[in-house]
């Protein structure tokens, strides 16, 4: 399907960003950052979750930002969850839509409609999924990194966007290779957003 949202044009507004957390979100936070400086290009216009109680909504409602919540479970099956976040994003009217630790797969109401850019703790297209840090440290490779990628119907699998290398060091942990990559993925996507909105 292609997504009825306008595409990202040469405008003199900032883009609109809606943002998709499922935890902490310092990649959120580091977004929130770069936006302060008009110049930046692009706008968070609201942050959405599939939970309640997170760190990410606090740091959006620390700032004064809309949020709201679609938890799965509050729908009969996934595709109305779906319909329903599609519906909750649309509100928001996003240039781009972006997965910052959404640890959802998103469906085809929310794809059709909108362009979703994912960010994910790994050099795709190797190790997709949940546990892309794990997954790695556990095949022993020696550099791994992150990606942000344009969101398709498969998991992790969309065309990729913009990529980052991060050595493994011999002593890592899950939990200390995956804080440098997220060093990472900070850096990488407050850089190459804006390009991707064409400001
Ligand atoms: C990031 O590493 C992001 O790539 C990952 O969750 C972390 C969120 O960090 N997302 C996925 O693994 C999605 N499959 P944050 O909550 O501190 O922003």
């Amino acid at each position: 399907m292609t997504p009825t949202t306008q595409p990202p044009g040469a405008s003199s507004s900032p883009a609109r960003v809606v943002v998709l957390v499922s935890g902490t979100g310092t990649l959120l936070q580091a977004l929130l950052e770069a936006c302060v400086d008009p110049s930046y290009g692009v706008a968070v216009v609201a942050v959405g979750a599939d939970r309640d109680r997170i760190a990410g909504l606090d740091r959006a409602r620390d700032r004064g930002l809309p949020t709201f919540v679609v938890p799965l479970r509050e729908h009969a099956d996934r595709a109305s969850w779906d319909v329903a976040l599609a519906e909750a994003l649309a509100e928001h009217r996003p240039d781009l839509v972006l997965s910052a630790g959404f640890m959802k797969i998103l469906g085809p109401a929310v794809l059709g409609r909108f362009v979703v850019v994912n960010t994910h703790p790994a050099l795709l297209p190797s190790f997709p999924g949940a546990h892309a840090v794990r997954d790695a440290l556990a095949h022993g490779v020696r550099v791994s990194g992150c990606t942000l990628h344009r969101v398709d119907a498969g998991v992790d699998t969309g065309p990729i966007l913009a990529q980052r290398a991060v050595a493994v060091l011999p002593d890592d942990t899950e939990e200390s290779l995956h804080e440098r990559i997220k060093a990472a993925e900070r850096e990488l996507l407050v850089q190459e957003l804006p390009r991707l909105l064409g400001r």
